[in-house]
């Protein structure tokens, strides 16, 4: 296993603070003594030096990146070897990721299509560059806060990106990667293009207005979710326009030919879809369930939305304690604090999501809980009066809205690929 670097030197690099562990390299934040200037330097584990796949791959992950010439693309500053210890020198984000941002729940529509589109724009310049990025997810999207008057977003970790149809195996024919937002396509070792990527965008849309993605449970049930099972409906979660179901269950369609031509397109119909929305500046309020929720089902748009505390306040959070970065990564702008324990020893694949991502995303429903009663019972003190309102004028009817269902087959869909749970890797 990697020993801590802390308090070294590699090369012109200062080592201040590991940030995280992963399962192929350490991650830390480091001083360019040569340029007086902070990075984020990542380390690859002693322990798989000596494998020339992964060696392989981690040159790789360094051409690739430094291929990518975009503003929302993490900065390489430059990479290289000391005392056989593989490195990559990165701008150093200051913020958290995506990942930590929603692990309390779901963000405002508003914050999300912003942050996404971001994303979106360098995935389509990365796709016209041939180049596939393989593992879009949370916790490879950097936000930092202090750069500009808006949150600007990096994509990072480009570990898994491909040139081409193939090589997201390893040689011996391993699932490499998170099955939470992985495509069908990628999970049964087919043939990948942009549009995998684009799946996996829809799945973090998804995410990011519910607080949760769309398939949980253990790995073999996220993996048969993606293959065979139709995306939840995020309105049956969270209440939105019924408008962004389609455009989501299009973005997260079985076959890759049914989504959009690119990532800024799905953005941009999410963005018409979400234009309804009353108040697309707080999250939405979950959609009630179970015995105390109203019987009866109004159409998201016309519901009077409850009224939240400005999404800038802090207080905004359900009160209690913080959970702490799910990938075992503390975000750069955190204090230091003590690694996480060591895994597995070699390791060759990274771990499932699920595990990691759903458990703080599922403490959202309980965390919530408190405000989310009393809020309900607003909303729907106020729908009555619309209601009654609506009647004493014209005497008209109510509405229903039913759920939309699905549009495509999945009875193709088959065999399952192997994955084999390992530690770390955000
Ligand atoms: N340039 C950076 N600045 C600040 N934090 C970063 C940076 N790059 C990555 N991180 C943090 O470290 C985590 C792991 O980095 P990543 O490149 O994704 O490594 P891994 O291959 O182990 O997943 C990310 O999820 C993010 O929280
Ligand atoms: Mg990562």
């Amino acid at each position: 296993m990697s020993e801590d670097l802390t308090g070294r030197r590699l090369g012109q690099y200062k080592i201040d603070e590991a940030l995280g562990k992963g399962g192929m390299s350490v991650l830390y934040r480091a001083t360019d003594v040569r340029l007086g200037r902070k990075v984020a330097l990542k380390v690859m584990g002693e322990h798989i030096t000596g494998d020339t796949e992964f060696r392989e791959r981690f040159v790789d992950e360094a051409r690739n990146t430094a291929a990518i010439d975009h503003a929302n693309v993490v900065p390489l500053y430059d990479f290289g070897e000391i005392d056989g210890m593989l490195y990559i020198a990165m701008r150093l984000v200051e913020g958290s990721d995506l990942a930590h941002r929603i692990s309390d729940g779901a963000i405002a529509p508003q914050r999300a299509l912003e942050l996404l589109d971001q994303i979106a724009g360098a995935l389509d310049t990365l796709h016209e560059q041939g180049l596939v990025h393989l593992d879009l997810k949370p916790a490879n999207v950097l936000v930092t806060d202090r750069e500009a008057a808006a949150e600007h977003v990096y994509l990072a970790d480009f570990g898994l990106t491909r040139r081409g149809a193939t090589g997201h195996r390893t040689s011996s024919g391993d699932f490499l990667g998170s099955p939470t937002y992985a495509a069908p396509e990628h999970l049964r070792g087919e043939p990948v293009d942009g549009r995998t990527d684009l799946y996996a965008l829809a799945c973090m849309l998804f995410a990011c207005l519910t607080g949760r993605p769309p398939f949980q449970g253990d790995v073999q049930q996220v993996i048969q979710g993606h293959l065979n099972t139709e995306p939840p409906a995020v309105t049956s979660q969270v209440v939105l326009p019924s408008s962004i179901d389609d455009v989501l269950r299009r973005g997260m369609a079985k076959q890759a030919d049914r989504r959009y031509g690119t990532c800024k397109e799905l953005l941009a119909a999410a963005r018409t879809a979400l234009s309804a929305v009353a108040r697309p500046e707080v999250p939405p309020p979950a959609r009630p369930t179970g015995p105390s929720a109203p019987q009866h089902r109004t159409p998201p748009q016309y519901v009077p939305q409850p009224q939240a505390p400005p999404p800038q306040a802090a207080g905004y959070r359900p009160p209690g304690p913080q959970p702490g970065p799910p990938q075992g990564y503390a975000p750069a702008y955190r204090q230091s604090r003590p690694l996480p324990p060591p895994g597995q020893d070699p390791v060759r694949l990274r771990p499932p999501m699920p595990a990691q991502s759903a458990a703080p995303l599922a403490r959202r429903s309980s965390g919530n809980a408190r405000w989310v009663v009393p809020l309900m019972v607003v909303g729907a003190v106020l729908v009555l009066v619309v209601i009654f309102i609506v009647m004493a004028t014209s005497g008209g009817s109510g509405s229903s809205s039913p759920e939309p269902s699905s549009s495509y087959e999945t009875s193709e869909f088959g065999q399952v690929p192997t994955v084999v749970p390992t530690v770390g890797g955000g």
